[in-house]
């Protein structure tokens, strides 16, 4: 009995010496530093995408960016070479929409031609406020095209030209996915099901890609301050509002931190990047199969998932209150 503070203290002393060691196994970095490197962008001209363009090319990468609108991605070019005083051919720009199968796989083809690509970055996506029966059919193919498809095509197209050369140069895949992979997002109907699919998808490459040098990311970002998010207070203020009282999220994230966040995900072949506190939370009881990055993630997991199960079963009551007893939403746009 009298030894029992003793075997506590060893294996504190076990873990604290796992822990160092895992840490110091992290401090490898799967892409050391972005200088000379090709990173191609979809949806590289607004947001969450323009915030990694910009600190790629702050870092010395050579950028494409893919997104629809060729104004746009001009002005995204003009600003980014403006604030960084870059030369104008260290950016080019494919107006390609991702859903559009043929025309992506000549972009990337292109792209690659040009220099190799050492990271895709799909960031492309769109959200579209509404209840799950209220949608066109129309609509919803878009939203699943756009969200599912268009990154599943430039990832195709990509990876048979990763693996020429994966052999000697590192290079990963890094998906724009968004904490609703993890938690239905109350009251944007197709969106949660794309992103989860996203999620899916990461998981399969990742254990697909596991034999090349080819790393894989999924970046899980909460509400951040985007064209995307201020369009869609516009259209639905309501979903967004009954949103934040269900999640209890006020918060926003900037897109740059969400850059930073992914940036350092990808380089260190992080799978599961969350961004907040909250990512981290949601990230636990959404992470399904797929091993934690690190031992300290798999302590901090093990640590928090019983809390959270608990957590989530109050938490269901609480949304159920507040759906119950407040005006739900109810202007629906067809
Ligand atoms: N903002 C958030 O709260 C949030 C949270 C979590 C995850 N995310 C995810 O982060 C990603 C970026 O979102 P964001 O907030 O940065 O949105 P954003 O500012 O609206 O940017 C979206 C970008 O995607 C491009 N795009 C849209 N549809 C396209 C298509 N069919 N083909 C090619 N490009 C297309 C847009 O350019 P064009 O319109 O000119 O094509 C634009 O460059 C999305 O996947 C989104 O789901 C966002």
């Amino acid at each position: 009995m009298e030894c029992w503070p003793w075997r506590v203290v060893v294996v504190l002393g076990v873990l604290a010496g796992i822990c160092w060691a895992d840490a110091r196994r992290r401090r490898f970095k799967h892409i050391a530093s972005l200088r000379g490197k090709h990173v191609v962008i979809t949806g590289g001209s607004s947001g969450i995408g323009l915030s990694i363009a910009q600190q790629c090319a702050a870092e010395g990468a050579y950028l494409t960016l893919i997104a629809r609108t060729l104004p746009k991605l001009e002005d995204a070019r003009r600003h980014i070479i403006a604030s960084l005083n870059l030369p104008t051919d260290s950016i080019r720009l494919k107006s390609v929409d991702v859903g559009n199968a043929e025309a992506v796989a000549v972009a990337i083809r292109d792209s690659f031609e040009w220099r190799p690509i050492d990271v895709l970055v799909c960031s492309a996506g769109i959200l579209q406020p509404n209840f799950v029966e209220d949608m066109k059919p129309s609509r919803l193919e878009e939203v699943t095209r756009t969200n599912i498809l268009g990154v599943m095509f430039p990832i195709q197209s990509t990876i048979p030209l990763m693996k020429t050369r994966s052999a000697h140069h590192p290079s990963s895949i890094v998906i724009v996915g968004s904490l609703s992979a993890c938690v239905f997002l109350y009251g944007t109907n197709i969106y949660s099901p794309t992103k989860c699919a996203l999620k899916g998808l990461a998981e399969l490459l990742k254990f697909e890609l596991l034999p090349y040098k080819i790393g894989v990311t999924l970046s899980c970002p909460s509400f951040t301050q985007t064209p995307m998010l201020a369009e869609a207070f516009d259209e639905a203020e309501e979903f967004v509002a009954m949103g934040e009282k269900i999640y209890l999220v006020a918060i926003k994230e900037l897109p740059d931190d969400v850059a930073r966040f992914t940036i350092e995900g990808f380089k260190r072949n992080e799978f599961f990047v969350s961004t907040t506190y909250q990512g981290v939370l949601v990230r636990t009881l959404g992470r399904g199969f797929v091993p934690p990055d690190s031992f300290l993630t798999l302590l901090v997991e093990v640590l928090l998932i019983v809390p959270l199960r608990i957590l989530t079963f109050m938490w269901g009551i609480y949304a159920k209150h507040v759906l119950l007893t407040n005006e739900v939403p109810i202007k629906r746009k067809v």
